[in-house]
């Protein structure tokens, strides 16, 4: 059943009643950076705080993030707090200073280095280094502290996100046993075979099972969860209840298929401005008798840019009655560019874009456009807009909010997803053109498909994926969990 927003509001108020509600994760959902000598707020490339950002303006409550932008300083008060979203404040952002020291260990090392490719089947092995996860821990009590400092003695339910913060719940109930938690972890569990190499796996699983409630995007990431419990800890595992009794403490794991703020989405999308810009981008591009692709997102060798390119080279060789018909955008932002891989991943996009331009291009056609920038929401929905075709092809995606956004952006009830089979969000969207990105021919065929795909079926097709978001919507995510937390403890 899906979930309003002021129905969202009414479950909480009734649910949590005078109880705050904490949101920890590393990443804030504004971040203030200096444009000359004036303060711009901007919106991070993260599915964690587009999809967060709509609960926490329906419940209000404290969210606390690390402050990462160079002028966060300038804009919070002495408890580092700041009312958000600038334009209609809503709920509270406290941000916690983190040192360069700290930000390299627990952030590009531990979390980044360590835990991303442990947990993401990329090919990418991990890293550990001890002094990296000695910083993890440090950073992981400077988050507990903060909490500690906002609940003081008091009940409160804590609501942590992601693999940055695996050993909070534990180190905040140590010293306030009345707070009740839940994590959602945004990315996959690997199987116990590939989370074993993890030198302080036990480690992090103890830390993670301190929480009342833990969090996945698919029942296939549960099972993970619960049969690594079961090769590593010793804990009574109960896979048919799906919870794990460890150290007397029972811990409850469950999937919850994160989501977008549909209507909203929808409703920005019908805005003059974006229309205004779509004229802009066929007008600069001169796309306006071309088929129009496009691929967004955050630079991250998990996301399968690199097949993307290669893929849509095989079909511009295979097809070449589409030479200069087509333009693909490649938009991105760059993304832990102080890690090596993510700099060579850089260097590869930018090669082959060059590579597949240099091969076709003409004097007034190239086939792919890369914007490797910061671009601000209106922009990007006027692009989702645009494409004839948009194609997320992630080797490994928890669930992948960009093709979500796609779909609620397209009031049109046109255009065409390409989604990799290996996101979450195939497993709710499966009227898009399902691709594996590894396999190159028949990807560049699903290119030729998406092309050429008689309206009616695209459409009809895009009619149903808009039904499937619309009502497994964002609130109903936040709803479930807090209903599910709120019972427990009742
Ligand atoms: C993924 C993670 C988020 C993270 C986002 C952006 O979606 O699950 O926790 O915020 O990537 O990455 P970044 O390192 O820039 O926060």
């Amino acid at each position: 059943m899906s979930l309003t927003k002021e129905e969202l509001q009414e479950l909480v108020r009734n649910k949590l009643g005078n109880r705050p509600l904490l949101v920890v994760s590393n990443r804030e959902p504004y971040i203030h950076v200096f444009a000359g000598s004036q303060v711009r707020c901007q919106v991070p490339a993260s599915g964690l705080t587009v999809a967060l950002d709509p609960v926490m303006r329906a419940c209000g409550g404290i969210w606390i993030a690390h402050g990462s932008g160079n002028a966060d300083r300038e804009v919070v008060d002495e408890k580092n707090r700041v009312a958000v979203p600038p334009q209609e404040p809503s709920y509270t952002l406290r941000r916690i200073w983190l040192s360069k020291e700290e930000e390299e260990g627990y952030y590009l090392g531990f979390s980044n280095e360590a835990l991303w490719p442990l947990c993401h089947i990329a090919y990418t092995p991990p890293t550990f280094d001890e002094a990296h996860w000695n910083m993890y821990q440090r950073v992981n009590r400077k988050f507990a502290e903060a909490v500690l400092d906002e609940t003081e003695d008091n009940e409160a339910f804590v609501f942590i996100q992601d693999y940055h913060l695996a050993l909070l719940s534990r180190m905040i109930k140590e010293k306030n046993p009345r707070l009740v938690t839940a994590q959602f972890w945004h990315i996959p569990w690997p199987n116990p075979e590939a989370f074993r190499i993890c030198p302080w796996g036990r480690e992090i699983l103890h830390g993670l099972l301190g929480n009342d409630l833990l969090g996945f995007h698919i029942r296939y990431h549960c099972d993970n969860f619960l049969d690594t419990v079961r090769l590593l800890l010793e804990a009574r595992v109960d896979r048919e209840r799906s919870q794990v009794t460890y150290g007397g403490k029972t811990t409850l794991v469950r999937p919850y298929p994160i989501s977008v703020d549909f209507h909203r989405i929808a409703q920005e999308a019908a805005r003059p401005e974006v229309e205004k810009e779509m004229e802009q981008i066929q007008q600069r591009w001169d796309t306006g008798d071309k088929f129009v692709g496009i691929g967004i997102d955050r630079l991250d060798y998990t996301k399968g840019i690199p097949h993307r390119l290669k893929a849509l080279d095989k079909f511009l060789t295979k097809y070449p009655e589409y030479l200069g018909r087509i333009v693909f955008f490649q938009l991105g932002e760059p993304s832990r560019v102080h890690i090596k891989r993510y700099k060579e991943l850089n260097a590869e996009i930018e090669d082959l874009v060059e590579e597949i331009n240099w091969k076709y291009e003409s004097d007034e056609w190239k086939p792919v456009i890369l914007l490797r920038e910061h671009l601000p929401p209106s922009t990007l929905m006027a692009f989702n807009r645009l494409a004839d075709f948009c194609i997320v092809s992630s080797l490994h995606d928890g669930m992948n909010l960009v093709a979500k956004e796609f779909v609620s952006s397209r009031i049109d009830e046109d255009g065409v997803l390409i989604l990799s089979h290996f996101t979450g969000a195939a497993r709710e969207l499966n009227e898009a053109v399902l691709i594996n990105p590894y396999a190159t021919d028949e990807f560049a065929e699903a290119i030729k498909t998406a092309i050429e795909m008689p309206p009616e079926q695209r459409q009809a097709r895009m009619r149903k994926l808009r039904q499937v978001v619309a009502q497994n919507n964002i609130y109903r995510w936040a709803g479930d969990i807090i209903s599910q937390l709120a019972d427990l403890k009742s």
